[in-house]
C-alpha cells in the first residue's frame, strides 16, 4: 500500500537544532522540507536591500506583496530565492539576523509569508516537515505531528556560536535571548507551543537523538493514519 502524505509541524526558539532536525527527518522518510525562518529571512533582507524602514510597520506592510519569494523544498538541497536571486548566504547575515523580528511581526508579512507555507505543503504529495515558530499554532493547526523543541539558552548560545564559527557565546547569547523574547511577545502568532505539540528538551541530547526521537514520532503517526 502507499504511504499516506504525512504533515511534521517542527516548531521552537533559535539554537535547539530545529534546522537540523527538520531537514534530517525529511531525508531520513522521504518528506519534502520547509524552513519559514529563511522565507522571513528573505522577505527582510529584500526590504533593506531595497532601502525599507523596517523599524515603521506601515513601510513594511505597504510593500510586503513586491518581493516574489520561492522556497525549493528538497531536503538534500534547499534553496531560497527573492526575485529569481539565490539569497541563501545573504539572508544569514547579522544584519538580516538583528531585522528580522521587527519585519515578521508585521501581520501583513505573516499573511502573505502563511500563504506561501500553506500552498507548498499542500503541494507535498509524500507529506512536508515544516519549521518555524507558529507551524503547529497558526500555519497548519491540523498537521498530524507537532513538536515543539527546547533546550537551556545556554545550550542554544553555544550550538549557535558554534555554527557562527567562533562568535562570542556571551554577545551571541544576548542576540538570541532578545531575538527571543520579540518573536514570543509579538502581537501576531508568536512562538508558542501548540496545546497538542510533543515538547522535546535538548538540552542533554545530541543531534542524533533528536533525530532519531521525531523519526520515531513521525512513524508512529504515519502507521496510524
Ligand atoms: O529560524 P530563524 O532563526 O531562521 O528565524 C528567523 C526569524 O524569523 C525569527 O527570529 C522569527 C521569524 N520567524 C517567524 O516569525 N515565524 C516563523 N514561522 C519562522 C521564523
Amino acid at each position: 500500500r502507499t504511504v499516506p502524505a504525512v504533515i511534521v509541524a517542527i516548531d521552537g526558539p533559535s539554537g535547539t537544532g530545529k534546522s537540523s532536525t527538520s531537514r534530517a527527518v525529511a531525508e531520513q522518510m522521504g518528506l519534502s522540507y520547509l524552513d519559514t525562518g529563511a522565507q522571513y529571512r528573505a522577505m527582510t533582507w529584500w526590504m533593506v536591500h531595497n532601502g525599507v524602514d523596517v523599524s515603521d510597520p506601515a513601510a513594511v506592510a505597504a510593500v510586503v506583496d513586491k518581493p516574489e519569494i520561492v522556497s525549493g523544498t528538497d531536503p538534500s538541497a534547499p534553496t531560497i530565492t527573492v526575485d529569481g536571486v539565490d539569497v541563501s548566504g545573504p539572508i544569514r547575515t547579522p544584519e538580516v539576523t538583528a531585522k528580522v523580528s521587527a519585519v515578521s511581526a508585521v501581520p501583513e508579512v505573516r499573511a502573505r509569508i502563511t500563504g506561501l507555507q500553506r500552498a507548498l505543503a499542500a503541494a507535498a504529495a509524500q507529506g512536508i516537515v515544516v519549521e518555524g515558530r507558529d507551524i503547529g499554532t497558526t500555519v497548519l493547526p491540523d498537521a498530524d505531528l507537532k513538536v515543539f523543541l527546547t533546550a537551556s539558552p545556554e545550550a542554544r548560545a553555544a550550538r549557535r556560536s558554534g555554527e557562527l564559527k567562533g562568535a562570542d557565546v556571551h554577545t551571541t547569547r544576548e542576540a538570541l535571548i532578545k531575538r527571543d523574547a520579540a518573536d514570543s511577545t509579538r502581537k501576531a502568532s508568536p512562538l508558542a507551543k501548540a496545546g497538542d505539540a510533543v515538547e522535546v528538551d535538548t538540552t542533554e541530547l545530541t543531534l542524533l537523538q533528536v533525530i532519531e526521537c521525531v523519526v520515531t514520532l513521525v512513524e508512529e503517526k504515519r502507521a496510524a493514519k
